[in-house]
């Protein structure tokens, strides 16, 4: 058996709702097809945003939406997505597949598909091949009330009143797709261009990210904040970071999301598991200008990355999405409110169709994936206050360069007063026993629900539901002890009331 302590009384930081954001590119099948389908389309939409999409996306309460990318982000001129569709720029997506973009989808698209979902809006800007003046353009086309050439503009194509941008992205992948960079010269760069990413409403200014490194890009995050911080001028508010799950070091064999072995398994949870190694040390140099954490880390591409599904285009990144998947999820979400003083907004790639969505579509047909189920219960975790927890555990594994802790925690109190625990066994075949502990807290009742399955499982179109959450009642509560049986190869989530 093994012990988890959960101290209510003790609360570690605030779990901001953008832990949990995603992020939507122009890329294969996510905008067109898997979000957007356009009025006239024979699948039921509002406004061109598919309904069955949405309503699902609604399901787990996306907080934040991250667009138009990614690398696509630093080849995107925002003024050809806007006005009469007919007229739009027709342009080639180099980075992804070489396919027409027809720019149908733009900001007033992009907005709407926000207000649809009801969550922020996080635009990236384009610094890699965009000019100063087009970043400066695009902020008082969107943010600008007044009487200006863009808010003029942005009123003759049909918008009256501006929107609300939360975050703006200053570039993206900087050191790569985004222009190839020094870390220096990106630091210059980003002290110029974010200069006029203006505050046109005080009472909602805008959260300006600077492009951080690449997984264990050390240097870059230490050049980067050398360059641009300066203490109080408020040049910038957070700073990114992203890390892909790989099953293998080779991307030329990134090995397949469906067929793997036991072995595969656990490499991949290893390789995820990462992700905590670079939070702590990315943090330790924000430590050094940061102390105060005023700074956030914005975990803004995170995820698995396999071979495509066999047969469909390979600048399309489709992948199917396994319970693998699904613990690479709750063990990442477990990180990130545990990390939650420095790790203000997350958002996997990619929302829909693209490397680990949590929905994918084919024509009219839409599945949820384990990687949504997972989402579904960690919701509860959105804006709630972590608390202090700890677990036993052991290392478990097939290979010597694989060994994985077995399990992972993280516990929240939400605004009412309830904890919420999540948990995540890593092992393909073994449950665990386990008594969670609640600190001076007599358990007055407890809800459970749990997401297992083989580990290779997953949901298809022909069979939408072979891995779905069910109800977990099989919980002993003694005193201010709950005792039960974590089945192998699971996500739990517990709502306790004390
Ligand atoms: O998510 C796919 C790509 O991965 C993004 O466009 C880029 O930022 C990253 O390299």
């Amino acid at each position: 058996m093994k012990k988890l302590y959960v101290n209510p009384n003790v609360k570690r930081g605030h779990i901001n709702p953008e832990l949990q954001g995603h992020f939507s590119e122009h890329l294969g099948r996510c905008i067109y097809e898997g979000i957007y389908v356009g009025e006239k389309s024979s699948i039921p939409n509002v406004n061109g945003m598919r309904t069955d999409v949405v309503e699902a996306l609604k399901e787990i309460k996306v907080p934040v939406l991250r667009w138009p990318g990614g690398c696509f982000a630093d080849e995107y001129h925002w003024k050809d997505g806007v006005g009469p569709k007919e007229k739009r720029k027709k342009m080639i997506n180099t980075h992804w597949g070489g396919v027409v973009e027809d720019n149908s989808f733009g900001t007033h698209e992009f907005m709407e598909l926000c207000r649809q979902l009801g969550c922020k809006t996080y635009v990236n800007g384009n610094l890699g091949s965009g000019t100063v003046q087009e970043m400066s353009e695009w902020v008082e086309y969107m943010t600008f009330h007044g009487v200006s050439p863009m808010a003029d503009l942005r009123k003759e194509n049909g918008h009256e009143e501006p929107w609300r941008v939360d975050y703006f992205g200053v570039g993206n992948e900087n050191w790569g797709c985004g222009g190839n960079m020094r870390p220096e010269y990106y630091g210059d760069l980003y002290r110029r261009y974010q200069t006029y990413v203006r505050n046109y409403d005080p009472k909602a200014p805008i959260y300006k990210i600077a492009c951080g490194a690449s997984v264990d890009d050390y240097h870059w995050t230490d050049k980067v904040l050398e360059t641009v911080f300066d203490h109080g001028t408020g040049f910038m508010n957070g700073m990114s970071l992203h890390h892909y799950t790989l099953c293998t070091e080779d991307w030329e064999h990134k090995g397949s999301a469906t067929d793997f072995d036991e072995a595969a398994w656990y490499r991949t949870l290893k390789a995820t598991l990462k992700m905590e190694t670079l939070i702590k040390r990315h943090g330790a140099i924000m430590d050094q200008y940061d102390p105060d954490k005023k700074i956030g880390m914005v975990i803004d591409e995170w995820g698995t990355w396999f071979d495509v599904e066999p047969g469909t285009n390979p600048g399309f990144l489709y992948q199917q999405n396994t319970m693998r998947d699904a613990l690479v999820a709750g063990i990442n979400l477990n990180l990130f409110n545990k990390h939650c003083d420095r790790v203000k907004m997350a958002n996997i790639a990619q929302m829909v169709n693209v490397l680990q969505a949590v929905i994918l579509t084919e024509g009219e047909k839409m599945i949820k994936t384990p990687t949504w189920h997972v989402f579904h219960m960690y919701k509860a975790h959105q804006d709630g206050e972590l608390v202090e927890s700890s677990i036993e555990n052991e290392t478990i594994g097939v290979e010597a360069d694989s060994m994985v802790p077995k399990l992972t925690e993280s516990v929240s109190m939400a605004p009412d007063g309830r904890l919420h625990v999540t948990l995540t066994n890593l092992s393909v075949d073994s449950s665990e026993e386990i008594q969670g502990i609640f600190a001076q807290s007599p358990v007055k009742s407890v809800k459970g629900t749990v997401l297992t399955n083989h580990f290779k499982a997953h949901n298809t179109f022909e069979e939408p539901d072979v891995v779905h959450t069910r109800e977990f009642k099989e919980i002993s509560v003694d005193g201010n002890k709950l005792t039960f049986t974590l089945p192998a190869c699971s996500v739990l989530h517990l709502e306790v009331e004390i």
